[in-house]
């Protein structure tokens, strides 16, 4: 996250959207949830959300691409558990300018939730513990808690459990967002592990990244949720079938969907920027690059 502060009660926070680079599922759980090992990195695709103290009332907004209705929205939503952990009526407004697609495993609606966390606490004088931040996060999804520090990290249990990597990257990636979202839920549920007879090897991944030329990077990116997200959505398996017709580079999906990334090799490859491609849908190119905090 990138945090400018504005003076006593008003802070603007630039958070990140993530990809999976890795992502192995190790069993199921009596919760019904699934044990992952995933390795996250944070890329420069950001969304935008300012938090500024109130005198009266709990307000919150979003502009951009389409976030759908704001009952529904994390960030809403953290700010109601803030608001009642921290014992006073809701007190704050709260905008998000959405540039990360919803729904396309790029994690936007959690590092959203970290942000708005973060920020109101910095607005309202720090009263909460960044543990106690990290615990309502978790309370409202399984990788919330990797984006109050993101960069790149090894994550297990739902998700929770952070490891940060370092020295890893910068990389440059090429994404493709289909135009259409995944739900997660249904590409869990759509998870044959009963066919998976040998588990990868997270360790001799994490040796790739650091030390393996893109080429050995790009063969070993892994997603053990890509089948599960095809036999969810057929349309999303024709959208690759596609993306490799024009493009033969290899794409992997990030998470459950609906996002593939592929490693750009080259610098000298001419940037794209955020484009849109021709379509049945709107699909939506992103040139990104690694983004690692500071503070790493
Ligand atoms: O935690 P989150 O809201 O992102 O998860 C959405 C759904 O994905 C969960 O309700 C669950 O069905 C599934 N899931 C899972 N195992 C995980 C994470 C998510 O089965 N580690």
């Amino acid at each position: 996250m990138i945090v400018t502060s504005h003076g006593p009660g008003k802070v603007d926070i630039k958070t990140p959207a993530k990809l999976n680079l890795y992502l192995e599922v190790v069993g199921k759980r009596a919760d019904g949830f699934h044990d992952l090992e995933t390795i996250m990195h944070t890329v420069d695709l950001f969304d935008e959300i300012s938090v500024a103290r109130a005198d009266e009332g709990l307000s919150f907004s979003t502009s951009g691409i389409d976030a759908g209705p704001d009952e529904g929205n994390l960030g809403l939503r953290a700010a109601q558990i803030f608001f009642a952990r921290t014992g006073g009526r809701g007190r704050a407004t709260i905008h998000i300018h959405k540039n990360i697609p919803m729904g396309a495993g790029l994690g936007g609606g959690s590092s959203d939730t970290a942000a708005v966390l973060v920020g109101l606490n910095l607005a309202l004088g720090e009263p909460l513990a960044r543990e106690e931040l990290i615990a309502m996060g978790n309370q409202l999804g399984s990788d919330m808690a990797f984006f109050f520090t993101g960069g790149t990290a090894l994550c297990t249990g739902r998700g929770e459990k952070v490891e940060p990597i370092d020295g890893v990257g910068p990389f440059r990636f090429s994404l493709v967002y289909p135009g259409f979202p995944s739900i997660t839920r249904d590409v869990f549920q759509n998870l044959n592990l009963g066919l998976t007879k040998t588990k990868n090897n997270t360790s001799i991944f994490i040796d790739i990244l650091k030390n393996g030329t893109p080429q050995a990077l790009g063969r070993a990116f892994f997603n053990r949720l890509e089948e599960a997200a095809f036999r969810t959505a057929s349309s999303l398996r024709q959208f690759r079938e596609q993306l490799k017709k024009r493009d033969p580079g290899a794409y992997h999906l990030s998470g459950s969907g609906s996002t593939f990334f592929r490693l750009v090799p080259d610098d000298s490859e001419k940037s794209l920027g955020a484009s849109t491609l021709q379509g049945e849908y709107s699909p939506a190119m992103f040139d990104v690059r690694s983004y690692t905090p500071s503070d790493q």
